[in-house]
């Protein structure tokens, strides 16, 4: 029975994340873990779907791999994660030799799954590949969630929170590969990060399509529902003390539930939707030593017209709001955001009103996208009528603009002493890790440093990263 297991992840930190908890459930069961495909005879791709360009270096990968059955026909092939859900039919049509497609939901299925696999050909020898899909699910059921620890870092652990996405963005593929919104119960996080702050993790990064509407559903069914409840319970909690005895247990609630009773030392959290992202979040922030000075929140655009067509539910004017009264609650804090150009009709205009708001709100990082349809979405059934030059003109000009005002921003750090986690040892042997507001750093120093919090002083930087020594 195959046994050696090689896995790749494509894709986000949840991605990652459920490639970790895949690793720990095999490993409970008796696979081998195994660093190298030629050592293997499993091996699973965890994909994603998101952009066209993710999806395309996923089918090459397997591709790739497939050929490989040439010479070893009995490796199993299993292709997993939102693109399994996304593109069900057209993996085993292009890629004849795949034994399993296995989407997101259905990831606690795997050790099953495998196991079929190999009854089959058991009963069956190695002839044809298995052919066995299983995408069905529209909601991962958490409650089987299956013990079985696995993590790739010493200093730093993901807790996902919450899965699945309600928002409806039109260019969005998450909401049909993930499924609805289900957020994991309060007491099982708090025991999750308990348990890796005893374990000696420095920081626990809480996991999440949009950790800012954690709480709105648990899977026995109770959790604040539906935007006007919501409003009404926040109303009820403007002073932010609010806690989960009158029913609502959001995320600021989680936030300050995990700074007070886990003991770990830092808290980061991504993603953020800027229409959830309210006071209440920038008080936990400011008011919870763990919780780092640091917010993932992607404006998309500048462009109000397109922020519309877009269904983000905020205007620019809104979001500035939001930025504005976080740096003055959360001095110092770090932001970072996600920029789509080239999405259905963006004019020369639009485009320019992002590169000014990029400009105006002067990001510690950003992430920039150029659009691609994504099958099934709202946005698919509208003309991509920006041409791919245009497109490649504007992702140019915006990622010119955030070297620079990122490296203007680093560049305040040098001579500076600065707080860091230190992570892991890079490709190139330094010591590597992040500051409370994710600015990468690199310094020279002893493997002991790792998993330790260390301070650098800051002597040069990069276009992305502080480079200091060991203070
Ligand atoms: N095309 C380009 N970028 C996209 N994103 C999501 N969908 C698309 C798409 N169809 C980007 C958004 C999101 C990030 C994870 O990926 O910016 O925030
Ligand atoms: Fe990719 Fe989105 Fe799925 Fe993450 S949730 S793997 S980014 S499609």
């Amino acid at each position: 029975m195959p046994r050696q297991v090689y896995l790749q992840t494509f894709g986000c930190q949840m991605n990652e994340r459920d490639s970790e908890e895949i690793l720990g459930m095999l490993a409970a069961r008796g696979y081998g873990i195994v660093r190298r495909e030629e050592d293997a005879d499993i091996i699973l791709l965890n994909t994603c779907s998101v952009r066209a360009h993710a999806e395309d270096r996923a089918f090459g990968k397997m591709g790739a791999v497939q050929r490989l059955k040439q010479e070893r026909p009995h490796l199993v092939l299993g292709v997993l994660g939102c693109m399994a859900k996304a593109q069900r039919e057209e993996i085993f049509r292009r890629l004849p030799q795949v034994d399993l497609v296995a989407g997101p939901a259905e990831i606690y299925d795997l050790p099953d799954l495998l196991a079929k696999i190999a009854e089959k050909r058991q009963r069956e020898g190695l002839g044809a590949p298995a052919r066995l899909m299983a995408v069905d699910r529209k909601v991962r059921p958490l409650a089987q969630k299956p013990a079985g620890e696995w993590r790739r870092g010493r200093a730093t652990a993901f807790v996902t929170i919450m899965e699945g996405c309600d928002k409806k963005c039109a260019y969005c593929i998450v909401p049909m590969t993930r499924g609805q919104e289900v957020s994991r119960p309060l007491g099982e996080i708090l025991e999750e990060v308990r348990r890796l702050a005893r374990a000696g993790y420095k920081q626990v990064t809480l996991l999440g399509q949009n950790v800012n509407s954690y709480g709105k559903r648990f899977p026995d069914g109770s959790g604040y529902l539906g935007p006007k409840r919501r409003e009404r319970l926040l109303a009820r909690a403007a002073d932010g003390s609010l806690d989960d005895g009158i029913g609502l247990c959001d995320f600021p609630v989680l936030l300050r539930r995990i700074d007070a009773e886990t003991g770990v030392p830092w808290v980061k959290f991504t993603t953020s939707h800027p229409f959830d992202a309210h006071e209440r979040l920038f008080l936990a922030m400011a008011e919870c030593r763990s919780v780092c000075e640091y917010l993932h929140l992607p404006v998309q655009s500048g462009s109000d017209r397109l922020l519309r067509a877009m269904r983000r539910g905020y205007t620019t004017e809104a979001y500035l709001a939001k930025v504005a009264r976080l740096r003055e609650l959360v001095p110092g804090v770090s932001l970072s955001t996600d920029i789509i150009v080239g999405f259905p009709g963006e004019t020369d205009e639009e485009f320019e009103a992002t590169r000014a708001l990029m400009a105006r709100v002067r990001y510690d990082s950003a992430f920039i996208f150029k659009y691609s349809p994504r099958p099934g979405t709202e946005a698919a059934g509208w003309v991509d009528d920006v041409p791919r030059a245009v497109k490649e003109a504007r992702h140019r000009a915006l990622l010119a603009l955030q070297e620079q005002i990122s490296r203007e921003k680093l560049e305040q750090w040098v001579g500076r002493e600065a707080e860091v986690l230190i992570e892991e040892r890079n490709r190139r042997g330094q010591l590597a890790g992040h500051t409370r507001g994710h600015l990468n750093v690199v310094c020279d120093g002893p493997e002991a440093a790792i998993g330790e919090m260390a301070l650098v002083r800051v002597r040069r930087v990069t276009a992305t990263t502080l480079v200091g020594t060991l203070a």
